[in-house]
C-alpha cells in the first residue's frame, strides 16, 4: 500500500525554521505540509539559545505567534562583559536609538508554533522515517517517507529544506553544486539549565584567564549557564558540583555572592561551529536555517538567522504564487547569504574576542584584553558590539 499526497510546498523539517515557515506560508494562503523525522516531544526536548532580535520578534508577531512570548519573554536593554574580573555594561538601549532584545526560549517559542500549527489543523507528519527529496532540479519535485511502515509521497512545486546541520536536504544536492565553508573551534560550552534565580538580571559574558563563561536564563525563576571547556572533556565528568565551583571561578566577586545553585535539569556540550553553505537554492530546493549554516553561539545568532532566512524564503513564495515572477526565488540566496556572512562574521570575532586559545600562547590573550579595553572605552566600539547585537535591520546596506 502507498499513499500520495499534493502540497504546494514541502518542508523537511519541524524546528522553528520549518515551523515558522509553514506558519508565514499559512498567513499567505499556500499551502504547505511539514516532516519531521521525530516525535514532537523530542523536538521539544532540545535545549537551545534564547536571545530574540527585534526582527525576529516582529516576524513571529506577524506569524501570529507571538502572544506568549510578549507576556512571558523577558526584554533586555542591556548585557554585561565581564573582562580581567570587572563588569561593563552594553547599554543596547542608548547604543542603537532603541532596540532592545527578547531572552525567550527555543523551547518554549518551538512549542508556541506547533500549538499554532496544530489548532489551524495544518498537515505535519512526526516520526516520518526515510524522507527523500526528489527531482528537485526539474519542476516537479516530490517527497518520499516511510510512516508506520507505509509508503508516503508528497507531489510539491517546491522543497523547503529547514532540516538542520544534519538533515538530508543539503546532503542530497550533488557534490559539486556547493561549496562549504568550515571552522571547527577547539573546545566546546557546557550548557547547565536549573531551576535557580539567574544570577543577574541581565546577561554576562565573561573573558577569563581559565575560559570563557556565560550567565543567561530562561525566566526569573530558571537559568542558563556555560563554561567554555576542552573539547575532549566528557560530560560525565561535569557532576553538578564541578560545574558551579568553576563557574564561581570565572564570575566576579559580586556574581559568585549572588550566585544561586541547584541541581542541574539538563547539561551538554556542544562544539562550537561556524558552516556556511552556497549556494542556498538548488533548482526547487531551498535550504533555510541549519541546514545552510551554522554560528557559534556567542551572540546568539543561530536562530535569528533561521528567522530571517525563513521571511526571506516565504516573500519569495508568496511572490512566485501571486505574481508568477520568479525574480524572489532568484534571489532567495543572496539574499540570505549576506545577512548569513555579516551574522557568521560577528559571531567569529565575539567568539575570538571572549574564549581562550590555549595554542595560540600568551600573546593572543593579551590582544584580546587590549581590543576589549580599547572596545569598551570607546563609543563606537560599544556601538559596534550593541549594533551587531541587537541585529542589523532586515534592509541594511540595501
Ligand atoms: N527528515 C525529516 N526531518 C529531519 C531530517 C530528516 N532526514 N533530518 C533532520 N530533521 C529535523 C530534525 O529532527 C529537526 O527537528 O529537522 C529539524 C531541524 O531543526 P533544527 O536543527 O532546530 O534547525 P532549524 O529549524 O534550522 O533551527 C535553527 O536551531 O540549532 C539551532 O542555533 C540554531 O537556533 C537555531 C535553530
Ligand atoms: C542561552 O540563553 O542559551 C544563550 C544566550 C546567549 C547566547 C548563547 C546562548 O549568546
Amino acid at each position: 500500500m502507498s499513499i500520495t499526497l499534493r502540497a504546494q510546498v514541502a518542508i523537511i523539517g519541524a524546528g522553528p525554521s520549518g515551523l515558522l515557515l509553514g506558519q508565514l506560508l499559512h498567513k499567505a494562503g499556500i499551502d504547505a505540509v511539514i516532516l519531521e523525522r521525530q516525535s514532537g516531544e523530542y523536538v521539544l526536548g532540545r535545549i537551545r539559545a534564547g536571545v530574540l532580535e527585534q526582527v525576529t520578534v516582529d516576524l513571529l508577531d506577524e506569524a501570529g505567534v507571538g502572544a506568549r512570548m510578549h507576556k512571558e519573554g523577558l526584554v533586555h536593554d542591556g548585557f554585561e562583559l565581564l573582562v580581567e574580573g570587572k563588569r561593563h555594561r552594553i547599554d543596547l538601549h542608548a547604543l542603537t536609538g532603541g532596540r532592545k532584545v527578547m531572552v525567550y526560549g527555543q523551547t518554549e517559542l518551538t512549542r508556541d508554533l506547533m500549538e499554532a500549527r496544530a489548532e489551524l489543523g495544518l498537515r505535519t507528519f512526526y516520526e516520518a522515517a526515510d524522507v527523500a527529496v526528489h527531482d528537485f532540479d526539474g519542476r516537479k519535485p516530490y517527497v518520499t517517507w516511510k510512516q508506520g511502515g507505509v509508503e508516503h509521497r508528497l507531489d510539491c512545486d517546491f522543497i523547503a529544506g529547514c532540516d538542520g546541520f544534519h538533515g538530508v536536504c543539503r546532503a542530497s544536492v550533488p557534490r559539486d553544486a556547493l561549496r562549504e565553508y568550515e571552522k571547527v573551534y577547539p573546545f566546546g560550552w557546557l550548557g547547565l539549565l536549573s531551576d535557580t534565580p539567574p544570577v543577574n538580571h541581565e546577561l554576562i559574558y565573561a573573558n577569563t584567564d581559565r575560559g570563557f563563561a556565560l550567565c543567561s536564563m530562561r525566566s526569573m525563576m530558571r537559568s542558563r549557564y556555560y563554561l567554555q571547556v576542552p573539547l575532549t572533556d566528557k560530560i560525565e565528568q561535569w557532576s553538578d558540583e564541578a560545574f558551579w565551583a568553576e563557574l564561581r571561578n570565572r564570575l566576579d566577586d559580586e556574581a559568585r555572592e549572588q550566585l544561586v545553585t541547584g541541581p542541574s535539569i539538563e547539561k551538554s556540550i556542544a562544539p562550537l561551529r561556524s558552516f556556511v553553505t552556497e549556494p542556498l537554492r538548488f533548482g526547487r530546493l531551498f535550504l533555510a536555517g541549519d541546514a545552510g549554516h551554522i554560528v557559534p553561539p556567542t551572540g546568539a545568532k543561530g536562530l535569528n538567522l533561521a528567522a530571517t532566512d525563513v521571511k526571506y524564503l516565504s516573500d519569495a513564495l508568496v511572490e512566485y504564487y501571486a505574481e508568477t515572477s520568479e525574480a524572489g526565488i532568484d534571489a532567495y540566496s543572496a539574499r540570505c547569504l549576506r545577512r548569513i556572512w555579516r551574522a557568521e562574521r560577528f559571531s567569529w570575532w565575539f567568539t575570538t574576542l571572549m574564549h581562550q586559545f590555549p595554542d595560540e600562547g600568551a600573546i593572543a590573550g593579551k590582544f584580546q584584553i587590549a581590543e576589549l579595553d580599547y572596545l569598551l572605552n570607546s563609543e563606537h566600539g560599544r556601538r559596534t558590539i550593541a549594533e551587531n547585537y541587537v541585529g542589523l535591520p532586515l534592509d541594511f546596506g540595501d
